[in-house]
């Protein structure tokens, strides 16, 4: 496929980067640079790059990620039309569309035979595993029992696999080591090492297993369930080298097979699936408990119509949804949210209920805005008249956000009705937000909080570091979590980054996703600040890829750290220096001593081990 010649023939793009540009690039955005488009319904129309034609029939379809032109017959997808545009083989176009994505291909470049032998062989290993785990129910009744407690006829057992690990350290692998190395073993994720006595051991004991199954049909991952109340209640395969927790949805394999695709459903959990599955419902697929990812959102969007989002109707689950609800937004979907009585998931709602009464919650879901009002809502007594007014005032920020007057009016009537306020004086209130008076609200917390942006010293040795660790922050929320309990802002140095940091600080407790454009808006209006640093974080993409984004966090937090320590010094010395070759009084000789002591301070921080 990849073409060339030379080592290029023993190397290929790994799948995973192809997928990964095919949906993460904006097809209609790429072609935009080549072709005129306007919008016409879903789609969008141009005059044919590749014909001669003078009304248009050449198609871009945004969701299903190709072009066609009725005239002519080209089609393909995004890398095949930069193929044909830019006259370049299929890697050159992978090269050329990853680098706008801030994809290295390099990095995706793998050595054909042994790492696809790998991963067949991980594939092989996982459904060797699931076999076995299935063939485990027959022999324990203690499983079936549970499963027939949660109400799983044998029938569903099948079709989502089931299976059981047995209640023993090794029984799974001394049935795989039979045939596979433990080196393929530990790879694909099920068997562990134990660190003192060498052996090997199963990671999955005694609890009910939920294969984890890809659109091919592959067994990708485990997921095992105790069989009372024990802790941890799940526990998941780790990544390996055909699964990828944040690439695939549990169920999303048997929705391909059944949905007619009109809805999708996003639960949280295995049971909710299957449950919801054995009572009829063949569209639903769970996020398994960790954050929804955009990759996950994409997914969505590709295989239902109408997305809804139904979590455990649990503090938990609810901000799970609010977070569900940017991402998809920011995907440009429209989800609906359905909401289900307190402290209940999918799985006991229709198990109590039934189908019919699960249905209806369809008719009575909410979309983003309406469920965000009613998020607020708890909060508030709206008999109390100062209640009502900050749910209003809080309700007017919402209502600023959207880009519709004609939405705008919709809420603002409806909160009218709600609290008794005047529409108009809603209005109001909604106009009068600008963005420089809610700009102004974090500025000044943002000064207060931390720092005097204008005096502070310049930025020198480490600012590469410092920058990179801003975009991640800006990039995602779990990062910013991650790096603000490793590394406290006054560690930071240059103030454009010291800054941006205290106002994601601000930000990040209001919503789940950076709107890069407010951020930049509110960066501007400080004074004194270095374009060219803050171009640097706002317009150059990331060069890292979010694999052992971990370790690549700890590197950039540590030389940061060490890069201010080192300022220090350096300020301490100059210091030092000058007062050691003036004539002190006593009290500048005390000045000098304890300069010095602190002088031995930093060095002991800077090398803790002599
Ligand atoms: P049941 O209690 O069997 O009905 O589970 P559930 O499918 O309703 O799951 P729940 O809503 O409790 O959790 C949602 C998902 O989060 C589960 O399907 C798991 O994927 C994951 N999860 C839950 N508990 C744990 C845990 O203790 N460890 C890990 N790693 N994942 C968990
Ligand atoms: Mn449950």
């Amino acid at each position: 496929m990849a073409g060339g010649m030379g080592d290029r023939m023993t190397k290929r793009i790994d799948d995973e980067i192809i997928q990964r540009i095919n949906e993460d690039t904006s097809i209609v955005d790429i072609i935009s640079n080549y072709v005129q488009l306007r919008r016409s319904g879903v789609n969008y129309v141009g005059l044919c790059p590749f014909h001669n034609e003078k009304t248009p029939s050449f198609t871009v379809s945004e969701s299903k990620k190709i072009f066609h032109c009725f005239g002519c017959g080209e089609s393909g997808s995004v890398i095949t039309f930069i193929m044909k545009k830019e006259n370049l083989d299929f890697r050159e176009a992978v090269v050329f569309l990853g680098e706008k994505l801030g994809i290295k291909i390099e990095e995706g470049l793998i050595e054909d035979h042994i790492i696809i032998d790998e991963r067949l062989k991980t594939y092989e290993i996982n459904k060797k595993a699931a076999r076995y785990f299935y063939d485990n129910l027959k022999g324990n009744v203690s499983a079936q029992k549970y499963l027939a407690n949660r109400k799983l006829s044998g029938k569903v057992i099948n079709q989502f696999g089931l299976g059981f690990a047995m209640d023993s350290w090794d029984h799974l692998y001394n049935y795989l080591s039979k045939d596979y190395s433990d080196e393929d073993l530990l790879r694909a994720g099920l068997i562990g090492k134990n660190k003192n006595s060498n052996g090997y051991f199963d990671k999955l004991r005694n609890r009910i297993v939920f294969p984890i199954i890809d659109i091919k049909s592959r067994v990708i991952g485990f997921g095992g369930r105790v069989l009372d109340d024990r802790h941890p209640k799940y526990l998941n395969s780790p990544d390996t080298n055909v699964f990828n927790k944040g690439n695939h949805l549990y169920g999303i394999n048997l929705l391909n097979k059944y949905s007619d695709r009109k809805r999708i459903l996003l639960v949280e959990g295995y049971m909710d699936v299957i449950s919801l599955f054995s009572m009829g419902i063949n569209y639903s697929v769970a996020s398994l408990g960790t954050a929804l990812t955009e990759r996950q959102a994409k997914l969505i969007k590709r295989y239902g119509d109408e997305v809804f989002i139904c979590y455990d109707s649990d503090e938990a689950g609810i901000k799970a949804t609010l977070r569900a609800i940017d991402i998809m937004t920011k995907e440009n979907m429209n989800p609906r949210i359905i909401t289900l009585p307190k402290g209940m998931d999918p799985d006991d709602f229709i198990k109590e209920f039934g189908l019919a009464q699960f249905e209806k919650l369809f008719i009575n879901s909410k979309n983003a805005m309406e469920f965000k009002v009613q998020t607020i809502k708890v909060n508030y007594n709206l008999d109390n008249l100062e209640d009502k007014i900050s749910f209003t005032k809080e309700v007017a920020y919402l209502i600023r956000s959207l880009k519709s007057p004609i939405e705008q009016d919709g809420y603002m009537e409806q909160i009218s009705n709600d609290t008794g306020i005047s529409k108009e004086a809603i209005e109001q209130e909604v106009k009068g937000i600008k963005i420089s008076s809610f700009n102004k609200d974090y500025r000044n917390k943002a000064i207060k909080s931390h720092m005097d942006p204008i005096h502070s010293k310049l930025p020198s040795g480490g600012i590469k570091a410092e920058i990179d660790i801003i975009k991640l922050m800006i990039k995602d929320k779990d990062y910013f979590e991650y790096i603000s309990k490793h590394l406290h802002v006054d560690k930071i140095t240059s103030p454009e980054c010291k800054y941006i940091y205290s106002l994601l600080n601000l930000l990040y407790k209001d919503v789940e996703i950076i709107d890069k454009e407010v951020l930049l808006y509110q960066i501007l209006e400080i004074p004194n600040l270095d374009r060219n640093l803050i171009d640097n974080i706002f317009l150059n993409n990331l060069e890292y890829q979010p694999t052992n984004i971990n370790q690549v966090i700890d590197d950039l937090v540590n030389t940061v750290i060490n890069s201010n320590l080192k300022n220090q010094e350096r300020d301490l010395l100059i210091k030092i220096e000058e007062l050691d070759k003036k004539d002190r009084n006593v009290e500048e000789d005390e000045v000098l001593k304890k300069l010095l002591w602190d002088l031995i301070v930093l060095k002991k921080e800077l090398n803790p081990n002599n």
